[in-house]
């Protein structure tokens, strides 16, 4: 039986000494661990903002780029989201969920029991993981990105998603919007609309689709989410 705790691949055990600046980002790194941690360890999953019972419209978004069971998908980000459930539950069996927390995920195989098995879950930071090249076909990241307030852990990011996503694999990136709020989690945000969005991402993403979601949070208030849906051109 699936014991409820699978393994995360940690790929920094045999790091070599870092250069000033790259530990200086590895310090930062490690505070935004611990924030994340530290709101984990102390709020139950529909306690937080950006909860939803479920991420329909990233589900709606996954399913209509691919319906094979086969398709290999990246939730960077994800949380205690039930976005895993529900695409394991719709057959899906290539499905890797990261997050800085391993609490987190923790919770997130908990709740799914067995099914944890038919998922790989990664302790990482995605500014910085060592992806492999070319390994997902569906990148998905909600409430992620906009995080990333420093230009160049956004280029990082973006890098990341050109190295791990195949050509023409789909990318699909959702942020508060421009009346959304400044602040999640206590974390200042960059807000977006789908022109800087995409903006953001560069022309070797070719934007197939974006819309606006009126989120409402666990307490009633809405904030207001912008996805873009793109294709990753060839390099
Ligand atoms: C606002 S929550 C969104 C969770 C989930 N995507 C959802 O929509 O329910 C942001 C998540 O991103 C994770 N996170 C923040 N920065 C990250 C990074 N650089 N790399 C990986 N995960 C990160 C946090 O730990 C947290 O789980």
């Amino acid at each position: 039986m699936y014991s409820g705790r699978t393994p995360f691949y940690r790929p920094d055990a045999n790091a070599l000494p870092l250069h000033p600046i790259i530990f200086e980002q590895a310090v930062c790194a490690m505070k935004i661990t611990e924030h994340w941690e530290r709101i984990y360890a102390t709020k139950r999953p529909h306690q937080v903002s950006w909860y939803r019972r479920h991420l329909d419209v990233s589900l709606r978004l996954i399913t209509n780029a691919s319906d094979d069971p086969a398709t290999r998908i990246v939730d960077v980000g994800g949380g205690e989201s039930t976005l895993v459930d529900d695409l394991i539950a719709a057959g899906y069996r290539d499905v890797t969920v990261m997050d800085l927390s391993a609490t987190a995920l923790e919770v997130a195989q908990r709740r799914l029991g067995d099914d944890a098995a038919h998922a790989t879950w990664i302790q990482a930071d995605v500014c910085t993981h060592p992806f492999r090249s070319r390994v997902f076909d569906i990148w998905h990241d909600r409430a992620v990105f906009h995080f990333l307030t420093d230009l160049r852990d956004r280029a990082a990011y973006v890098r990341q998603v050109g190295r791990a996503v195949r050509d023409g694999g789909h990318v699909i990136v959702a942020t508060f919007g421009p009346d959304g709020p400044l602040q999640c989690s206590g974390l200042d945000v960059v807000r977006y609309d789908a022109q800087s969005l995409h903006d953001a991402f560069g022309m070797r993403f070719a934007l197939v689709d974006h819309l606006t979601e009126a989120h409402e949070t666990p307490w009633g208030t809405i904030q207001q989410f912008v996805y873009c849906y793109c294709k990753l051109l060839r390099d």
